[in-house]
């Protein structure tokens, strides 16, 4: 059995936890999974491939084939079937399709696998929704970030104006506001803390506050690493 250690970072949309994530495993010299691409990027294969989201093998079988890959062009890029898909699973659609394949719980098992190869040593940082919960529930760290929504919307606006993606600020309120409740409802892997997380709110503080905030808990709660 694999136990490189593993850092799940958790959290709603706009808690900052890709940003936090990326820094602290640039820190650690630690792999990264944003499990959330993986879901966003199934999203758009999904509407790509005509799949009825209703037919639930169909997404799964997806899923089990997606061919996907990380960082081909660019530290943070995402690429399907070959293709850049990098802008397009960050837009509205694609985080919309990405909470709905998120709750078929075939979708979820068949990309399980997938997520549990990325513990490779040194290290992991996953972040996600149920990485301290179910995908990695032996991590070393878990720690869950939370933000008011409405500065949640604001982080997202800035965000996609900052990519070059045009936003409205209360449609992107409402849309988190009824994301968060699919995300929290649902019956599957719902967003909650896992019980021995770290619960961080990072309304006030910023980018540069959490990630050292993290680094304290990791080094804290992994003493053999030197950070
Ligand atoms: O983290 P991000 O906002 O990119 O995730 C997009 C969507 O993917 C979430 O709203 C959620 O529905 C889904 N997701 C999930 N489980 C994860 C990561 C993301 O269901 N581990």
């Amino acid at each position: 059995m694999n136990k490189a250690p593993v850092i799940a970072i958790d959290g709603p949309s706009g808690s900052g936890k890709g940003s936090v994530a990326r820094l602290v495993a640039e820190e650690l010299g630690f792999a990264l999974l944003d499990s959330g691409a993986l879901y966003r990027v199934l999203g758009i294969a999904v509407l790509r491939h005509g799949v009825d989201l209703e037919d639930h093998a169909a997404v799964a079988e997806l899923a089990r084939t997606l061919d996907v890959e990380f960082g081909k062009s660019g530290e943070d890029s995402v690429a399907l079937e070959g293709e850049d898909v990098t802008l397009a699973i960050r837009t509205d659609a694609g985080s919309d399709m990405a909470s709905r394949v998120g709750g078929i719980p075939a979708a979820r098992t068949a990309l399980l696998e997938r997520q549990l190869a990325f513990r490779q040593p040194p290290g992991l940082v996953a972040d996600g929704r149920d990485m301290g919960t179910v995908v990695f529930p032996d991590a070393e760290v878990k720690i869950f970030l939370t933000a008011a929504v409405e500065e949640r919307a604001k982080r997202r606006y800035k965000q996609l104006i900052g990519k070059g993606i045009g936003a409205i600020l209360p449609d992107l309120l409402r849309d988190l506001k009824e994301r968060d409740e699919r995300d929290s409802l649902r019956a599957i892997s719902p967003l909650k803390p896992a019980e021995d997380a770290t619960v961080l709110d990072t309304t006030d503080l910023d980018l540069a506050a959490v990630v050292a905030r993290v680094l304290e808990l990791v080094t804290a709660q992994l003493p053999t690493l030197d950070t």
